[in-house]
């Protein structure tokens, strides 16, 4: 029997929620009806990154209208819905606790169960949000303003990981070059939007660990690079500005892409799915693309909207872990969140 799962996300800055259709066949992808988004951005903008306390705030504001959009556009009742999913983490505590907690108020309302979702399946599992969904098994590239990790995936909850960051992931990367180079926040599209005009060869900066032999990353040392040219341009930085951020953004996308094909040849696997922030940037895409198309290996992404945080890939996470029968839904709404 198909069931409707409500999702709700709200670890860091974006309050999402979505409603998704589960399939009578196991095998068959879950339907999405409707999701909808509010991005924090522009508010945390102005101190730079985001504040925790005013993020706890606004997902409370935001997250029963969005909810209430979702229905109508769903032509859905509230008292339909069979299940309430949410972020359980990781993410920031009071931010999660605000979906959680209204989670399970409203499942409690309707006498439903709850459903914690752990935010990286969302980010894994959101390219089959895609028209063209991929197909088990694959590599994972998992890049995310927290974590930057390679997976084997054999199918919903069978993940074994290949390889991490031992230091910053490189969405940090991305936000902590960004904010050497005086660019502002969420840093990653800026530092990219900035490269696009610049000389990726005008700098020489550290690839950390490309042939280390395994699939760990690490980028804390490409940051103090990035600190260290920017120290030494002084005056001169406003006027190669660019440049670095074309030779920051090369030297991190190189390492991803390094990384991703030594886990395909180790693995012998065909298929790569790139998810979480990081995956929306372009140079990423054009390289991996372009690497892999030589070797004929396809790659999946989710759509660019919903490549950062959003509600719908949490509703499809809980909707798959429930298809594939991985999960009991909990009915005593003492809800936790694990915010690492
Ligand atoms: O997955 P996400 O929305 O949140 C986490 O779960 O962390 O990822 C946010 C990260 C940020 O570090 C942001 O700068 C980065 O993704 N990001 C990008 C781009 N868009 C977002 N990094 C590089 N290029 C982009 N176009
Ligand atoms: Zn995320």
């Amino acid at each position: 029997m198909s069931e409707l799962i409500l999702g709700i996300e709200s670890s860091c800055d974006e309050t999402g929620v979505a409603l998704v259709r589960t399939r009578e066949a196991p095998g068959q992808v879950p339907e999405l009806l409707a999701h909808a988004l509010h991005s924090q951005i522009e508010m945390h903008q102005a101190y730079g990154g985001v504040v925790p306390e005013l993020a706890s705030r606004d997902h409370i504001r935001r997250v029963l209208p969005l909810t209430d959009a979702v229905l109508r556009e769903a032509g859905v009742a509230l008292d339909a819905v069979d299940v309430v999913a949410y972020t359980r983490g990781p993410g920031l505590a009071g931010a999660l606790l605000v979906g959680a907690g209204v989670a399970s108020a409203m499942a409690a309302a309707l006498d439903r169960p709850t459903l914690g979702v752990h935010h990286l399946e969302g980010h894994l599992l959101s390219p089959f949000l895609s028209a063209d969904p991929p197909q088990f098994p694959f590599v994972a590239l998992l890049v995310s303003g927290g974590h930057t990790q390679l997976m084997r995936v054999d199918g919903v909850g069978r993940y074994a990981l290949l390889g991490e960051t031992i230091d910053d992931a490189a969405g940090e990367a991305f936000d902590k070059s960004a904010k050497l180079l005086g660019l502002g926040y969420p840093g990653g599209p800026a530092l990219s939007r900035l490269a696009g005009e610049g000389d990726a060869r005008a700098f020489k900066l550290p690839r950390p660990l490309l042939h280390s032999g395994d699939l760990d990353f690490s980028f804390a040392g490409l940051k103090t690079a990035v600190l260290t040219q920017a120290q030494r341009l002084g005056q001169a930085l406003p006027e190669r500005r660019a440049d670095l951020a074309a030779s920051t953004q090369a030297a991190i996308v190189e390492v991803l892409v390094k990384k991703t094909l030594a886990a395909l040849a180790a693995t012998g696997l065909q298929r790569v799915v790139v998810a979480g922030g990081v995956g929306a940037n372009r140079l990423l895409r054009e390289q991996l693309d372009a690497a892999c198309a030589q070797r004929g290996v396809r790659v999946h992404y989710p759509e660019l909207h919903l490549c950062t945080d959003n509600g719908a890939m949490i509703a499809m996470a809980a909707a798959m872990r429930l298809q594939g029968g991985l999960e009991q839904p909990r009915r005593d709404y003492a809800f936790d969140v694990k915010p690492r």
